[in-house]
């Protein structure tokens, strides 16, 4: 039977993934954001997974205004970095496992979640800088990945408690898999960042960390915070911080089980215009 052993959750931020490329991960304004990511790296060689479900958004990359899926997965057997504006990013082509995000589909859809099934995409930064920042710089990544694509980009987005019911959803799908693997869900975007008008660059450290607290402690009142108080909180952008709710909803404790342990949990600011959050919860069954 497959498992989700563990969660992790970490914002996804464009220029972290240009700081990695160029070699700038020494310098002055970067080094206390990787910092923040060594723990987690290390933690990653001990715990390694054999797939990672992986949460995150298109940034009108291989989707666009013209077709806007709310929920999204990928039962391809590669996925191509995709090309931004600045070229392709030098990383490792993803690998997927078509037989298990497949199943996986089956599973949900069944369970009245309407998911869109994408057989072939191009991954942009939303998924392939979470990647970066807890594995480094591999020839090729260490695991398979099934990625999960949510609209946080063009209203509606989804709630906080839909995406939060479909992480129970998605547990429930990994456990009926029939071979012994190790998964891992992760949740990325956020914190509070804003692009554009007149709040850009808004950050609330203060809301960040009591989401945060709520995320590990209380999920339950995490998966009701309204739409108006992420974007009045934490700028436009912080709405990406839905998505970190269907990793939280998959893990055991939501159903009864035991509580997750805090492995690791670490904020700075900024990277670029963003809040960096943090978080890495293990499974205790
Ligand atoms: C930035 C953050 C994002 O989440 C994003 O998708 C694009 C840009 C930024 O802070 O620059
Ligand atoms: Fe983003």
């Amino acid at each position: 039977m497959a498992r989700i052993t563990a969660s992790v959750y970490t914002s996804h931020v464009p220029a972290i993934g240009a700081a990695i490329d160029q070699g700038k991960t020494g310098e002055a304004y970067w080094q206390p954001l990787f910092k923040g990511y060594d723990f987690s790296k290390q933690w990653l060689e001990t715990n390694k997974p054999d797939v990672v479900f992986l949460v995150y958004n298109d940034h009108a990359t291989a989707f666009s205004l013209e077709l806007i899926p709310t929920f999204a997965i990928g039962t391809a057997a590669q996925y191509n970095p995709a090309d931004e504006g600045w070229g392709p990013r030098p990383v490792p082509k993803v690998i997927g496992h078509p037989e298990l995000a497949s199943h996986i589909a089956q599973s949900v859809i069944q369970d009245d979640f309407d998911l869109t099934i994408v057989n072939r995409m191009d991954v942009d930064h939303g998924l392939t800088v979470p990647l970066s920042l807890m594995c480094g710089q591999p020839g090729e990544w260490p695991f398979k990945v099934i990625p999960f694509a949510v609209n946080v980009v063009q209203y509606p987005v989804p709630s906080g408690r839909r995406c939060y019911n479909l992480g129970k959803a998605i547990r429930k799908a990994v456990e009926s898999f029939d071979e012994d693997l190790n998964v891992q869900i992760w949740g990325t975007g956020g914190m509070s960042h804003q692009l554009q008008g007149a709040r850009a660059g808004l950050i609330n450290r203060d809301w960040d960390n009591q989401w945060l607290d709520k995320l590990i402690d209380d999920p339950e009142a995490a998966a009701g915070t309204p739409h108006i108080d992420y974007v009045r909180e934490s700028g436009s952008e912080g709405i990406e911080l839905v998505m970190w709710l269907i990793a939280r909803g998959a893990m055991a404790d939501v159903d009864g089980g035991p509580k997750p342990t805090v492995k690791h949990r670490f904020y700075h600011v900024p990277a670029s215009n963003t809040a960096v959050g943090h978080v890495i919860l293990e499974n205790n069954r």
